[in-house]
């Protein structure tokens, strides 16, 4: 496919380009997110290596009442990277007449369909689904209640330390009524690397849907069978590394643009960052969160944490 001046002037273009014109070779693993990245995710978190959807299932589950009382009623849920809207369901059981909810997600197709099933599910639940790339500036609509906001799945894994600090002073601003956030702990490696190199080869396929998106909206040449996926753990930065590595010398060609690659280089596709519950409360404080309350699982494999912004309690 040849692509065209439009696609070839998008953010995805830009930053594939960028990704390929410095060394290392390294993208924000948002990009991952097209309608087929966010069904690979979905098929991820059923897998049984991947415990982090499960644990934290079980974890609203059996904490949802006391989740509920910290969050009161009438709260108005705002859940940023909704995805499927799964985890959301659960903890809009807990609650007491939540007001409405607004799922953000910058996977626009994949949103406007969990809505909907959402809104037939329950008529009585305002649903406003925002499709925007919240770590961008953006504006929410005026709140109906105490404004909570539901950050699961540990995507705040996928920010550099520096950046979830920063967007967590984002949030504080947003929300009046508090932060309930799912956050991966550190745990044995054996463990982290079965969850990142499932025995079906999903998380490969996830890894290279990177490379199949290039080549269907900016005509990219790149053969997935020329990149082999790849991750691990690093033990002194606490964070599974995912790369693509280039399975011999090749030539990436992007929008016009020629890019040769050594075969062993490596594009760097996603850092999972894994917290102790002290680390992350401290990261949590720096940013003016006052943490409240923590759910753990009996293995210790995963956290909920309950945060009110330190200036709500003065
Ligand atoms: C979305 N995010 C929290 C997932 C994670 O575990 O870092 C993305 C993922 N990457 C590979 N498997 C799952």
């Amino acid at each position: 496919m040849k692509p065209s001046p439009d696609t070839c002037a998008s953010e995805f273009a830009h930053a594939m380009q960028q990704a390929f014109a410095q060394r290392p070779h390294h993208i924000a693993p948002k990009w991952f997110y097209d309608a087929e990245g966010s069904r690979l995710f979905d098929a991820i978190c059923e897998l049984p290596e991947y415990y982090p959807t499960r644990t934290e299932l079980a974890l609203l589950d059996r904490h949802g009442p006391e989740i509920a009382r910290h969050i009161g009623p009438g709260a108005e849920l705002v859940e940023f990277g909704a995805g499927s809207l799964r985890k959301v369901r659960l903890l809009l059981d807990a609650l007491e007449r939540p007001a409405s909810l607004l799922p953000i997600d910058i996977s626009a197709e994949h949103l406007w369909a969990s809505a909907a099933e959402l809104r037939r599910e329950r008529p009585g639940l305002a649903v406003h689904p925002l499709a925007v790339d919240f770590t961008r500036e953006f504006v929410l609509p005026p709140a109906h209640g105490p404004r909570v906001g539901f950050f699961p799945g540990s995507s705040i894994g996928n920010f550099e330390p520096g950046e979830a600090g920063a967007l967590l002073a984002r949030m504080v601003h947003w929300l009046d009524g508090g932060l309930l956030i799912g956050v991966d702990l550190v745990k044995d490696p054996d463990l982290l690397h079965a969850a990142y190199n499932d025995a079906r080869g999903v998380t490969a396929r996830f890894n290279l849907n990177l490379l199949a998106r290039a080549n269907a909206e900016l005509g990219a040449n790149f053969q997935l069978a020329r990149w082999a996926h790849s991750a691990f753990y690093h033990p002194p930065l606490q964070r599974i590394e995912m790369h693509l590595i280039s399975r011999c010398d090749q030539v990436v060609q992007l929008c016009g643009q020629s890019f040769p690659v050594a075969e062993g280089e490596s594009l760097h596709t996603e850092n999972s960052y894994k917290y102790t519950v002290a680390g992350f409360q401290r990261l949590a404080q720096r940013a003016g969160f006052h943490p409240e309350a923590v759910w753990v699982d009996a293995r210790r494999w995963f956290a909920l944490h309950w945060l009110r912004p330190a200036h709500s309690l003065r």
